[in-house]
C-alpha cells in the first residue's frame, strides 16, 4: 500500500510499504478515509524528536472496516469508524479508569501508545491506504454510515476531544473569561470547546492572521501576539485577566516577531508556561494539551534539550493555581462529541483547510510546516 514515510528532517515520502494484516483476533484492518496531519507530526517532521528514517505517519485515521478478526464481537465489515490517536487496551489500570492516553499494555514499559508516533509503540500510522487498528473493539468508534460530515467526524480522532480535554482541564465554566494560547488546529478546537462549555469571553492568542480569523468567526476574541505583550493586551482590556487559561502551543513557542514556523534561535519554550501563569487570575485553573517532551535534540539550551524549563512557579503557589496536562484521553469524549456533531449541534471542521490525495502529502507538510498559505489542517484521502 502507499503511505507516507519519514526520511529525516523535513522530508516525507509517499512510498509502498507492506499492508496490514490480522496480527490478533481481536484486530481490524481499516481502510482508510481521512487521515489528519497533526501539529504533532511536525515535532517529527522538523527533527525534533528522536523519531528515525522509516516511521509512517499518521495518528488521526477515519475508515471503513475492510477485515475482521475472529474473536471482534461489535464491528462488521463496511462499518465507518474513526480511532482515538491513543492505542488503548480497555482493561490495564490506567484503561479501566478512563485513562486511556495512559495505557500499560500497548507500550511495554511505558504510559501510552499511539499510531505512527516516535517512542508510542509499534503501531504504524494511517497516512496511508489501511491501518491495522488492536483492540478493535474497544478503539473503534462507529459512526452513522455514509460520508456526511467526514470532517467534522476525522477530527474526533484528536483535535477535537483534545481542544475540548484542555478546556476540560482548565474546568471551563458556563460565564467563564479563558485565554487560549495558539490558534492551531487545537487552540481553536479549545476555543470552539470553551464556546461550547458556555464560557462568556475566549481570547485566541498567536500571530498567524488566517489562524486568528478562525478564531474570531467563532466568536473569540483574536490577540495577535507580535503587536505587543499578549498578557497586557488582556489585561488591557479586561481591567484585570481571566478566569481560565489553556496551552495549545507546547514547547516549540515563538517569540514576538519571529517566523510563523518558529525555528531554533526564534523560540523561547517557557514563554507561554509563564504567560498563562500571568494572565489568569488568583484561583484559576491552567489545561495545558500543548506538547512539552522529557527530550529535545533541537532544544535552545542545556535545559531545554532535557525537557526542563524555568516556569514561575512561585507566582502559581501564589495564585492558588491548579493546572492539568499531558495526553488526551480521546475515548472519554468522543462518542459524546460525535453525538453533538450528528445532532448538528458541533461542527468542528471549520479549522480544516485543506483536502488533498495521499500523494500530495510532501507538500501539504511542507506548507503546514511553514503555516503558509492558510494551511491550519490537512486532511489526506487516500
Ligand atoms: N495533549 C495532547 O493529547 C495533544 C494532542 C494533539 C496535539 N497536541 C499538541 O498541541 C500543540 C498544538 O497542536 P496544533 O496541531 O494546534 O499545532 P500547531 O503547531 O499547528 O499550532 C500551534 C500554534 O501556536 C502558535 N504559537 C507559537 N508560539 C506562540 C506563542 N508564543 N503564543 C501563542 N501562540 C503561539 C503558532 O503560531 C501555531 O499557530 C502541539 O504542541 C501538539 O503537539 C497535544
Ligand atoms: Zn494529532
Ligand atoms: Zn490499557
Amino acid at each position: 500500500m502507499r503511505a507516507v514515510v519519514y526520511k529525516g528532517p523535513f522530508e516525507v515520502a509517499v512510498e509502498n510499504v507492506p499492508d496490514p494484516t490480522i496480527q490478533h483476533p481481536n484486530d481490524v484492518i481499516v481502510k482508510i478515509t481521512s487521515s489528519c496531519i497533526c501539529g504533532s507530526d511536525l515535532h517529527m517532521y522538523e527533527g525534533r524528536t528522536a523519531a528515525e528514517a522509516g516511521i509512517v505517519f499518521g495518528h488521526e485515521n477515519m475508515g471503513l472496516i475492510q477485515e475482521v478478526g475472529s474473536a471482534v464481537k461489535n464491528l462488521s465489515i463496511g462499518e465507518r469508524v474513526v480511532m482515538p490517536f491513543n492505542v488503548a487496551c480497555g482493561f490495564c489500570k490506567n484503561c479501566q479508569r478512563g485513562f486511556t492516553g495512559f495505557c500499560t499494555t500497548v507500550n511495554p514499559g511505558f504510559a501510552g501508545g499511539a499510531y505512527g508516533y516516535v517512542a508510542m509503540g509499534p503501531w504504524v500510522g494511517g497516512q496511508a491506504e489501511y491501518l491495522q487498528v488492536p483492540f478493535a473493539d474497544f478503539n473503534c468508534l462507529t459512526l452513522p454510515a455514509g460520508t456526511e460530515n467526514e470532517a467534522d467526524y476525522a477530527l474526533l480522532a484528536d483535535i477535537f476531544p483534545t481542544g475540548y480535554h484542555g478546556a476540560e482541564l482548565a474546568d471551563v465554566s458556563p460565564g467563564e473569561s479563558v485565554a487560549v494560547f495558539g490558534a492551531g488546529p487545537v487552540g481553536l478546537m479549545a476555543a470552539y470547546s470553551s464556546v461550547i462549555r458556555g464560557a462568556a469571553e475566549v481570547y485566541a492568542i498567536d500571530h498567524v492572521q488566517e489562524r486568528l480569523d478562525k478564531a474570531a468567526e467563532i466568536g473569540a476574541i483574536p490577540i495577535n501576539f507580535d503587536e505587543g505583550n499578549p498578557v497586557d493586551q488582556i489585561k488591557d482590556m479586561r481591567g484585570d485577566g481571566v478566569d481560565k487559561g489553556i496551552d495549545a502551543v507546547g514547547y516549540q513557542a515563538a517569540a514576538a516577531g519571529s517566523s510563523a514556523a518558529g525555528g531554533e534561535q526564534d523560540e523561547v519554550p517557557n514563554i507561554v508556561l509563564n504567560q498563562i501563569i500571568d494572565v489568569v487570575n488568583p484561583t484559576g485553573a491552567l489545561g495545558i494539551p500543548g506538547l512539552y517532551v522529557p527530550t529535545d535534540p533541537g532544544g535552545v539550551d542545556e535545559g531545554a534539550k532535557r525537557g526542563a524549563l524555568s516556569i514561575n512557579f512561585g507566582r502559581l503557589f501564589e495564585k492558588g493555581l491548579r493546572l492539568g496536562t499531558g495526553q488526551c484521553n480521546v475515548k472519554k469524549y468522543n462518542a459524546y462529541l460525535r453525538d453533538m456533531i450528528t445532532a448538528g449541534k458541533a461542527s468542528p471542521s471549520f479549522v480544516v483547510s485543506h483536502e488533498v490525495p495521499l500523494d500530495d502529502a510532501v507538500d501539504a507538510y511542507d506548507k503546514f510546516d511553514k503555516r503558509v498559505d492558510g494551511y491550519t489542517k490537512v486532511i489526506l484521502n487516500p
